[in-house]
């Protein structure tokens, strides 16, 4: 076995080099020929194990591109590219180096702690930390400025994008009642790439890029969006990324003497804690999404509701989702699906509709981890590690049969073997 993890290591080590474009890595070639945001945090944990300077360059370039408001863009379009749609010209957002005008999940603040609590050169991580520190905290601030204007505790997507879970079936619903009237003609890119069959569907497409029309039509104020955007859910994953990033980030300003910051970021999280309450469901045992726009929970039982368990949460709520987790299990080969494989809607080769990805995966034995239930997230980093072994660094998988879907030699995936490994190395 040890040989095996080497190989493993080794081969992962390569894919993300040869992604790694200087200061940013792009998640595969071709198909994400860009910077993304919560792909780049994640890029990070793992570059940390074989370079850790340039981890934190990584996490660095993409602050770099926060816009004054504080939002952090979804994506970085540092180079032209022919191969993207939509590209620049279609989000005209305005900034020096073009970015869309939407957000992804806040993992940052979560992956700066993680590379200082490891760092081997601990000087410079602080020093990098304490950069960092203002930056990741106004993207904080500006989460719950715009998309909690009632003070809720949570935050909305008003874009299904931005959940990083681009076509779940979360979304069905609310994406339905965005229009298509006004939609300028386009020609999708990822079709091109990838197996159309596995991909989002033309109807839902056409709605991504009418509410990026709109968006721009409202000059990309971030302040206006979401009151103005008829696609506003609130999604337990999401706002548990942006919960635990709050949390470390509070931690991490104690150790720098920024107490102030600390409190504010510590209040994000408990208010976020509490208020994440209000999302579960006793009937599926695990959190659902909510539908701001007409206030009313939407009934998928997704792995968005399963992610919760990375915020930290009451031990009660865990044990149930261990058990929620443990219902899965039987019901497929390999943990998580994105989608619960006994639910309507469930196909095991779209996209998020029920593949299963590493980086949530990763996210939620986290999560379960910490809170003391080491067996569950046993099961899933081997459910994880037999899947590379299967099917190679594929961008998701089949859950029924860890058929290797979407893009190949892709980054984040690689990250996380890397970050599994080590793992289970330093444990043992
Ligand atoms: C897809 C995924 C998204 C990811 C991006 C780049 O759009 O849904 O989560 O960030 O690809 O890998």
């Amino acid at each position: 076995m040890p040989e095996q993890a080497d190989d493993l290591m080794a081969r992962a080590v390569e894919i993300m080099t040869e992604n790694d474009r200087g200061s940013y890595t792009v998640p595969t070639k071709g198909l994400y020929p860009y910077q993304w945001n919560w792909d780049s945090c994640l890029t990070a944990l793992g570059q940390a194990h074989f370079d850790e300077a340039r981890a934190w360059t990584e996490i660095e370039t993409l602050m770099a591109h926060q816009w004054p408001c504080g939002m952090v863009p979804h994506i970085i379009f540092h180079e032209k590219s022919d191969s993207y749609f939509p590209g620049p010209d279609t989000w005209q957002t305005g900034r020096p180096v073009p970015t869309t005008g939407i957000t992804q999940p806040a993992v940052a603040g979560f992956a700066m702690a993680r590379l200082l609590s490891r760092a081997k050169d601990r000087s410079a991580a602080l020093r990098r930390a304490r950069a960092l520190l203002f930056k990741v905290s106004a993207w904080h601030d500006w989460f719950y400025r715009t998309r909690d204007p009632q003070g809720t505790g949570l935050v909305a997507i008003i874009h299904p994008w931005e959940s990083g879970r681009d076509n779940s079936i979360d979304w069905d619903a609310a994406l339905a009642r965005v229009p298509t009237e006004g939609l300028e003609p386009f020609t999708r890119q990822d079709i091109l790439h990838a197996n159309p069959d596995h991909r989002p569907t033309q109807a839902q497409y056409d709605r991504y890029i009418w509410l990026v029309q709109h968006f721009r039509g409202l000059g990309w104020d971030t302040s206006r969006l979401h009151d103005a955007s008829p696609f506003r859910v609130v999604d337990p994953g999401f706002n548990a990324i942006l919960i635990r990033a709050c949390d470390e980030l509070a931690d991490l300003a104690m150790e720098l003497g920024e107490t102030e910051l600390a409190a504010r970021n510590r209040a994000y999280a408990e208010r976020g804690r509490a208020a994440l309450e209000s999302l579960w469901d006793d009937k599926l045992e695990q959190y659902l999404c909510f539908d701001r726009a007409i206030g009313a929970a939407v009934d998928s039982p997704s792995i968005g509701g399963i992610l919760a368990v990375f915020a930290g949460l009451p031990d009660h709520r865990v044990d149930a989702l261990a058990r929620r987790v443990g219902l899965l299990a039987r019901r497929c080969g390999f943990l998580v699906p994105s989608h619960d494989p006994a639910a309507k809607g469930f196909e095991s080769l779209r996209y998020w509709r029920g593949p299963v990805w590493l980086v949530v995966n990763y996210m939620i034995a986290d999560g379960f981890a910490k809170a003391g239930h080491r067996q569950v997230a046993k099961h899933i980093d081997d459910d994880s590690l037999r899947l590379i072994a299967e099917s190679g660094f594929a961008e998701y998988y089949d859950p029924i049969t860890a058929e290797p879907c979407g893009g190949g030699r892709f980054t984040w995936t690689a990250a996380m073997v890397l970050e599994i490994l080590n793992g289970q190395k330093a444990a043992a």
